[in-house]
């Protein structure tokens, strides 16, 4: 399986520390974010990892990470041109994945648990998507998803009356008709491409599994959520 972290995006949450660089390039306590979604990857034996930023600063990604030789993986780079949303990036990564299965991360998304088992879960799922849910108190800020007989039935953007506390994560496990799944898809009302569309996709016409998490998980995209994650990342040492 191969590993695919978004990294793209201005950060406009995050102004004015995000006008001259790129919001996984901020540090996370001790750590610039992108080691984060890397290392987990990493630690759970995927070692292939391309890494999509927006223009203008996917230099200082090669300049910090290189090959990736020091980390033990193969990295490699790609450019989002335009702001076309999650899944139009995640549409560039398709020679790369070369109709293998993926593992997709939000740069600013962080986990405290390890993802291997997860990962030789999926490796054993005959087709489809997997999914990671965590319970939220403020699930209006994430894709929400709406749970029925232990299955997942739909799921909505920054619902205003949240179907239930389970947001989706910006972790996701896909079968190699992903990239098949995004040329279906047509921009949202602010014109991009939804992750959000392509999960409901595979609800709708493929197998859909998911976990809930337990272990600490935050986005780290605003100033609230930056601090909080940099004190978990400092409690845990
Ligand atoms: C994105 C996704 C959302 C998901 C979230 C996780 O939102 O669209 O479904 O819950 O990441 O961090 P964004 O934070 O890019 O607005």
């Amino acid at each position: 399986m191969k590993g695919i972290i978004l990294a793209g995006g201005k950060g406009t949450r995050l102004y004015p520390c995000t006008r001259v660089t790129n919001k996984h390039l901020l540090p996370v306590y001790d750590q610039p974010m992108i080691y984060y979604p890397l290392k987990l990857l990493i630690n759970a034996g995927i070692k292939d990892i391309l890494i999509i930023s927006g223009e203008g600063h996917a230099g200082d990604f090669l300049e910090l990470l290189k090959d990736g030789r020091e980390f033990g993986a193969k990295i490699s780079y790609s450019v989002q041109m335009e702001a076309g949303g999650i899944a139009q990036a995640l549409g560039l990564a398709e020679d790369f994945a070369d109709k293998e299965k993926v593992v997709v991360i939000l740069g600013d998304n962080i986990f405290e648990n390890d993802l291997s088992l997860y990962v030789k879960s999926f490796e054993n799922q005959e087709k489809g998507a997997r999914l990671f849910l965590k319970e939220v108190n403020d699930a209006n800020r994430f894709g929400v998803a709406e749970v029925k007989d232990e299955r997942i039935v739909g799921i909505e953007e920054k619902p205003k009356a949240p179907k239930s506390n389970l947001a989706v994560t910006g972790l996701y496990m896909y079968d190699g008709s992903v990239f098949d799944v995004i040329k279906t898809l047509r921009p949202s009302d602010r014109g991009e491409l939804e992750i959000t569309d392509v999960n409901n996709y595979y609800i709708n016409n493929s197998i859909t599994n998911y976990d809930i998490l337990d272990g600490f998980w935050s986005d780290a995209g605003t100033f609230e959520s930056l601090f909080r994650t940099s004190e978990f990342m400092k409690s845990k040492k």
